[in-house]
């Protein structure tokens, strides 16, 4: 058989196929020899179908079919024909037909695979990286592969009938304000320089406010250099938006559309027009995070006016110091062994917490733990915590951010182990209301939370210098079943707010003009209010695909020690290349 083209996909034929003459071209999944007839499975990217040899095809045929390896690449002519009743598999698209092959062409072979691609047994993750081109060939990649195009198409449609136009940025620039480390590329024209990669448009975004595109996104890829983890990557990508002559309301509400237009289209999924809201001191204090995951309830709850005065050192040390004492009621968790407790008070010591705290309700009341100093406010406590007989009552007394995120960290434990966690759901909220500055502790200052072109709420301006530490930001963070998924802001477009939060995060005039100068340069001719967001389309498609990791989302993703097993990537430079960018590697012993 000449090279002809494929007239069908391998997903694409069924009973409605007749008795067509037709020409396939894929790779041979699967490949069994039934008392003299040859059954393959042949497949692309778009499904799989049965080929077979019949006993009495010509014997140059038989050959040839009996040489076929495990993904040799192969087309295959023939003709359609319904299967016998017997052989029917409903569960194939393509499974009432299959091909009774006339001939066979061999387009390339195979040698022996380092794993299988049928996704029987999964490979080791370094293994599956070092030739990801064949991981790409299982139907699990292969699915993950779709839903990433599918999104990025939906998100071009939903931005593109709202009128935005696509504006690429560039990659290599000066710096960006997102508080990572740059990724640096040194400058062969000019010595002793370097460009930096994006670790995102941010400043490119505003610019293009200032010129007038006042809906502007961009699928574009960052760069980070941070240390690579499941949700993390050093190259990854954002879907970018920025828009001029908005308020909160309007990119949030912008932000929802685009969602529910991307589950639809991508996954058939109904989301909520619009998503719940928390600020982030609701969140913080009812789920202990700024990334609750809402797939499961367990709220926390607290109690320092109930127990400051009580006979319990710690509880009544922690409300004199002005701390807190917060509660979780696990329920149905009084059968707990003391090694099951001690387990989620390490947990909670992960985050600072100096112990977790305990007693046990019974049909007698409260039990075991530290129930002893509370026999007296037994009936309080109950109410306080909704408990009943069988329950649990876990409390951490700190400030108020250690007891909430040690608290915190303890309720995503025991949701994992009591599996209360609804694999199928989506749950979205935003959290609104950040603080605009955190403060460093280990370098004695405001940093910003965000970035530092995120603008203050109004009615914060005036005070903002002389108190940073209440200032609420106009900033909001889109989470998704506990990832934070989206983050933006309103920005600040007046030089004289811009200066002045500069200065509270300590970053002189001349830092400012050095770093962002042609920035705030251009808001000297006519900024627009304007403000964006940008949702990070890696984490996104890993829950669409209810992945547990952004690399398997990724086409060609970095391992999580920040390498590349398929280039070996990063890798040593020539002398040549050195001496063209007049760097030198400085190595001690160790890093040799
Ligand atoms: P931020 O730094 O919060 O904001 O990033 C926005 C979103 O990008 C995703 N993301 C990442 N995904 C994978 N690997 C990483 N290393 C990584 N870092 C961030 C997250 C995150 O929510 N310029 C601002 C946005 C704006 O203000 O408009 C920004 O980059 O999903
Ligand atoms: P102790 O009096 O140190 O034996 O502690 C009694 C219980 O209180 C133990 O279960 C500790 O884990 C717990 N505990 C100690 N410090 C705290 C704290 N700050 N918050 C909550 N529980 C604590």
């Amino acid at each position: 058989m000449k090279f002809l083209k494929r007239t069908h996909t391998c997903g694409e034929l069924n009973a409605s196929s007749g008795s067509a003459k037709v020409l396939l071209s894929g790779w041979v999944y699967k490949n069994r020899n039934h008392g003299g007839i040859h059954f393959l499975d042949l497949r692309d990217r778009y499904g799989i179908t049965q080929i077979v040899i019949d006993e009495n095809a010509p014997s140059e045929l038989k050959e040839t079919a009996s040489r076929l390896k495990f993904e040799y690449c192969i087309s295959v002519s023939g003709t359609v024909r319904k299967r016998p009743d017997n052989m029917i598999n409903k569960d194939m698209s393509t499974g009432e037909i299959e091909i009774s092959a006339d001939d066979i062409i061999i387009h390339s072979s195979c040698d022996t695979l380092p794993f299988m691609v049928d996704g029987e047994a999964e490979a080791r993750e370094e293994l599956r990286l070092k030739y990801r081109y064949l991981d790409l060939r299982t139907e699990r990649m292969q699915r993950n592969i779709t839903i990433r195009h599918k999104t990025a198409f939906a998100v071009r449609e939903y931005l593109n009938s709202r009128n935005f136009y696509e504006i690429e940025t560039p990659t290599f620039i000066k710096t960006t304000p997102e508080g990572a480390r740059d990724f640096i590329v040194p400058s062969r024209i000019y010595p002793g320089k370097a460009f930096a990669l994006p670790q995102s448009p941010q400043i490119y975004k505003q610019l293009l406010m200032v010129s007038g595109f006042d809906k502007y996104f961009q699928i574009a890829r960052c760069y980070r250099d941070e240390d690579a983890r499941g949700d993390r990557q050093p190259e990854f990508t954002q879907i970018d938006i920025e828009m001029s002559f908005v308020d909160r309301e309007d990119v949030l509400s912008l932000t929802e559309g685009m969602m529910n237009h991307v589950f639809e289209k991508t996954l058939s999924v109904k989301l909520p027009e619009a998503f719940r809201r928390l600020t982030y001191h609701q969140a913080m204090d009812l789920y202990g995070t700024d990334k609750p995951d809402l797939r499961y309830d367990l709220q926390m709850g607290d109690m320092t006016d109930l127990v400051k005065d009580s006979e319990f050192s710690v509880f009544k040390a922690a409300a004199e110091s002005g701390g807190f004492v917060k509660f979780l009621n696990a329920k149905g968790c009084a059968g707990y062994s003391r090694k099951q407790i001690t387990d989620l008070e390490e947990t909670a010591k992960i985050y600072k917490a100096k112990g977790l705290a305990w007693m046990k309700v019974t049909e007698s009341g409260i039990d075991g733990g530290i129930s002893k100093f509370f026999k007296e406010m037994e009936k309080a406590i109950i109410e306080r915590t909704c408990a009943q007989p069988g329950d649990l009552l876990l409390f951490a007394a700190d400030n108020w951010k250690t007891a909430c995120t040690s608290l915190g960290a303890v309720r995503s434990r025991l949701a994992s182990d009591l599996g209360l966690i609804d694999r199928d759901r989506f749950e979205f909220v935003w959290i609104v209301d950040f603080p605009l500055f955190e403060w460093n502790e280990d370098e004695n200052k405001w940093d910003p939370a965000h970035h530092m072109f995120s603008m203050p709420q109004a009615q914060f301006l005036d005070t903002m210098e002389k108190d940073p530490g209440p200032v609420k930001g106009d900033l909001y963070d889109l989470v998704l079943n506990g990832y934070e998924i989206a983050s933006g802001s309103i920005r600040v477009h007046d030089p004289v707010i811009q200066k002045k939060i500069f200065s509270i995060v300590g970053f002189s005039e001349e830092e400012a003009m050095n770093k962002f100068g042609f920035l705030l340069d251009s808001f000297r001719f006519g900024p627009p209010p304007h403000g964006g967001i940008a949702p990070g389309l890696d984490r996104l498609v890993m829950l669409m695909c209810r992945e547990p990791s952004i690399r398997e989302v990724i086409a060609f993703p970095k391992n999580t020690a920040g390498l590349s097993p398929l280039d070996s990537s990063p890798s040593e430079l020539s002398g040549i290349q050195m001496k063209e960018l007049h760097i030198e590697f400085k190595l001690d012993e160790a890093e040799k």
